[in-house]
């Protein structure tokens, strides 16, 4: 299998809009992401998984998945259009390239920004090989334009070409390669339904259980000979937000802390773990300085909720989309946040996990020190 790449950075910059501030939805900002180095990232591609046997946890998407493969090699056909949704960071992209090397194909990577001219998606369609798979990141920013010349590619495999101009143009029906298109997005509701609909295989990935982050790490831990104890890895697993790529990245920094600051101790046990990450900031259930200035401030700011996340991100100084999409939606399955149809609200459980007695108290306290 041969992976291909075209990113963001291909676009040359006099021909790219400014953005204004967004997420790369693919990376978690914060402390963690700012230590991360091209030899982390290095590391990050040689600890990928491979093959659906060697791809940890999503059992049942796995199952079902394996089912389409075969059914679809049986056929001699290529799978049919997949769309993969759900937060950063728990594999999709490692999920399409697992994808393309079960089938014994070439897969071509590419991100949504990095399609924003017409001919960028052109470029790419037209060189695709017979039954290879395309995988496009972060495919609910794709263009009004970019999706249109993507409908018939997706649908009949043509690429509709108009030539000439005013009443001379015509439009040429130009035949494709059968191929798969695998879509990655944080968002699935912010896709078109046209777009939406073309996928045939449609997949959440789910947070990762401890169980499963901790066979993660080991694994992980093992392929690039770092020594961890059990009861290491499940510290780590504890405070990785249900996500491998937290997961490894908490590992790298464990081992780093324990390089420098435990030198002659052979391997990761729990100490060294909850000592470092302590020293990270990383609490017990994996939320770093921000989360807990977020929860803090709906506590604080707006007593306990509802405030509106436009609302909460001007007070936060951050982007919007990055707290719906980066931040939100671990502290919404944790128990930690609500999103009624008013706005975010916090929940016992955040009170408790902040150490605080009861929202009355933070008022009390408030009021006490403004007066
Ligand atoms: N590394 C990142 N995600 C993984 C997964 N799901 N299984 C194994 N290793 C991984």
């Amino acid at each position: 299998m041969a992976i291909s790449y075209s990113n963001d950075n291909d676009v040359p910059n006099n021909t790219r809009q400014p953005r204004k501030k967004e997420v790369d939805s693919a990376e978690r900002t914060g402390l963690l992401k700012k230590t991360e180095t091209d030899y982390d990232e290095r590391q990050e591609q040689t600890i990928r998984p491979k093959t659906l046997d060697d791809y940890i946890g999503q059992s049942a998407l796995k199952e079902s998945l394996l089912i389409s493969i075969h059914a679809a090699t049986g056929r001699g056909e290529p799978l049919e259009h997949t769309l993969l949704y759900g937060p950063p960071g728990l594999g999709k992209t490692t999920l399409a390239m697992v994808l393309a090397n079960e089938m014994n194909t070439n897969i071509h990577v590419t991100s949504a920004p990095a399609l924003e001219r017409p001919r960028d998606i052109l470029g790419i369609l037209m060189s695709l090989e017979p039954g290879s798979v395309l995988f496009i990141d972060e495919i609910h920013r794709l263009n009004k334009v970019a999706e249109e010349i993507l409908y018939p590619a997706m649908e009949d495999f043509t690429l509709d070409r108009t030539i000439g101009k005013g009443h001379a143009a015509k439009i040429l029906r130009v035949p494709l390669p059968k191929f798969t298109l695998i879509g990655a997005t944080t968002k699935a509701g912010a896709l078109s339904s046209p777009l939406r609909d073309r996928f045939g295989i449609v997949y959440r990935l789910n947070f990762y259980n401890e169980i499963e982050l901790n066979a993660i790490i080991r694994r992980s831990a093992e392929i690039l000979g770092i020594a961890v104890e059990p009861q290491g890895a499940s510290t780590i697993g504890q405070r990785s937000r249900g996500t491998p790529r937290i997961a490894n990245r908490l590992l790298r920094r464990v081992r780093d802390f324990v390089e420098v600051r435990r030198k002659g101790q052979k391997s990761i046990n729990s100490a060294a773990a909850e000592e470092a990450l302590n020293l990270f900031e990383i609490d017990p259930l994996g939320l770093d300085p921000t989360d807990r200035r977020l929860l803090s401030l709906i506590i604080e700011n707006f007593n306990g909720g509802p405030v509106g996340v436009e609302t909460l991100a001007s007070a936060l100084g951050e982007d919007a989309r990055t707290i719906e999409d980066v931040y939100e939606p671990y502290l919404l399955q944790a128990g930690l946040l609500n999103r009624t149809p008013r706005g975010r609200t916090v929940t016992p459980n955040t009170l408790r996990h902040l150490g605080l007695t009861s929202l009355d108290d933070v008022v009390e306290q408030k009021k006490l020190i403004s007066e």
